[in-house]
């Protein structure tokens, strides 16, 4: 007999991520569709001067996605065979990615408590090869730019900021995206905004954007994509052999209604974050995000760690608990240091990214994002907390027991759980 302890929490399941696509994108993809112009063209110009203006920078570049940008932002900066390049260990694998396809060397370190990339790490890392640092701004909540700043200044090293997470993200009073060399953006499915796939490169270096435009679009001089209109000229020169990775004026379609919505986005995540952290509050099995001076958080994620001493079942279970309740789940991320490539290429051991290994074991990233309703959270909310109290170490009743009745099953916890909730 199932019990109310395994029995789905919602009739439907709740998706990890859904993007808020409203009408006026819908309207704007269809104006593009029937306009002709389904390539990069006005619109995607548009975009890029939107963002730029948002972000306060002098320049932006749309790509074809934050992986793309990357790489042009690190090929542009001439990083090549025999560079290394610092990436923590804690971030999407195409962080450490884009450095090998340029023929250089991604040297992983560990994070911190906070998931931001290890000072102590990074400087213990550097060596004579090091030509740029990749800090990530970790479910959208900034590093301490000052601080990698300095230490990159200290030895002559770029800093590109990996701000897949982080559109609409503040460090001291100014939005992320121009507080290093170069800082590049996700509009990825699930991110903070999105144009389907996307992203944005945002700089104040005038010579580095002239060239990271003309590498986003074959290395053709400046301006190639006007080359069917009737303003421009069809002749063009390639000046060095660039890649294909323009956004088009589709994605920007949808990029110009989710940059106006933007704000109001990290407000609802913000206040869905707010109803998990006061609920969660007293649940000591868990390690919550937290909200760092100067540093709000957009909680593009909401990263919940379990304490392994005082639960009686481990993150792979904590999740198959979740999915069987009908909501989903993900995990941001398994250390790169972990796959296949890098640990038989490198040699990286476990026990050389300690704090990293520590976070993973226990991660889990719970659904947050505005298409979601107050009774969505709460069934997620419902749903962590009844997985915390049925699993608690201390609890005298196992797991075994699931299936008592859940009445009893409750009051058994409130008899014998050493916490209080
Ligand atoms: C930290 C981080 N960096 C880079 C990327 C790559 O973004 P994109 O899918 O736009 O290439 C992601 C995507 O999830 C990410 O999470």
């Amino acid at each position: 007999m199932k019990t109310e302890v395994d029995s789905p929490i919602r009739s439907t399941f709740l998706p990890f991520a859904l993007p808020s696509i409203g009408d006026e994108e819908i309207q704007e993809v269809s104006d593009s569709l029937r306009s002709g112009w389904i390539t990069t063209g006005p619109k995607t110009k548009k975009f890029e001067e939107q963002f730029r203006r948002f972000v306060n920078a002098k320049h932006a570049i749309a790509v074809s996605s934050c992986t793309a940008g990357l790489h042009i932002a690190l090929t542009a900066l001439n990083i090549g065979v025999g560079d290394e390049v610092i990436v923590p260990t804690l971030t999407f694998c195409s962080t450490a990615n884009v450095v090998e396809h340029l023929g250089a060397r991604p040297i992983l370190v560990d994070v911190d408590e906070n998931f931001e990339i290890s000072l102590e790490a990074t400087e213990k890392a550097i060596t004579c090869r090091t030509k740029a640092v990749v800090p990530v701004h970790y479910a959208g909540q900034a590093c301490d730019m000052d601080a990698i700043n300095t230490l990159a200044a200290k030895h002559g090293l770029s800093v590109i900021e990996d701000a897949a997470h982080a559109a609409g993200s503040e460090y001291k009073g100014k939005k992320i995206g121009t507080h290093s060399k170069a800082t590049v953006f996700s509009f990825y499915a699930t991110k903070n905004m999105t144009t389907g796939e996307g992203g944005i490169i945002t700089t104040n270096d005038d010579q580095l954007a002239e060239r990271m435009q003309i590498l986003s679009l074959h290395g053709m001089n400046r301006d190639a994509w006007k080359r069917y209109s009737a303003a421009s000229s069809w002749y063009y020169d390639v000046v060095e052999p660039g890649y294909k990775n323009n956004m088009t004026d589709i994605q920007a379609s949808l990029g110009l209604h989710q940059l106006r919505r933007l704000e109001g986005f990290i407000r609802r995540r913000r206040q869905i974050a707010l109803r998990y952290q006061t609920a969660f509050k007293d649940l000591s099995e868990l390690i919550l995000p937290r909200d760092l001076l100067r540093r709000p958080h957009p909680y593009h994620l909401f990263p919940i760690r379990l304490r392994p001493e005082l639960l009686a079942i481990n993150r792979d279970q904590f999740i198959v608990n979740l999915t069987s309740r009908n909501i989903g789940s993900s995990v941001h991320f398994i250390p790169v240091h972990r796959h296949s490539y890098y640990a038989q290429k490198y040699h990286y051991r476990r026990e050389d990214f300690p704090v990293a290994e520590q976070i993973f074991s226990g991660l889990i990233s719970l659904p947050l994002y505005p298409a979601m309703s107050d009774c969505d959270a709460d069934d997620v909310l419902n749903a962590v907390t009844n997985i915390v109290t049925s699993h608690r170490r201390q609890h005298s009743v196992q797991t075994a027991q699931k299936d008592v009745r859940a009445e009893t099953h409750t009051q058994t916890l409130a008899a014998t759980s050493r916490y209080s909730r």
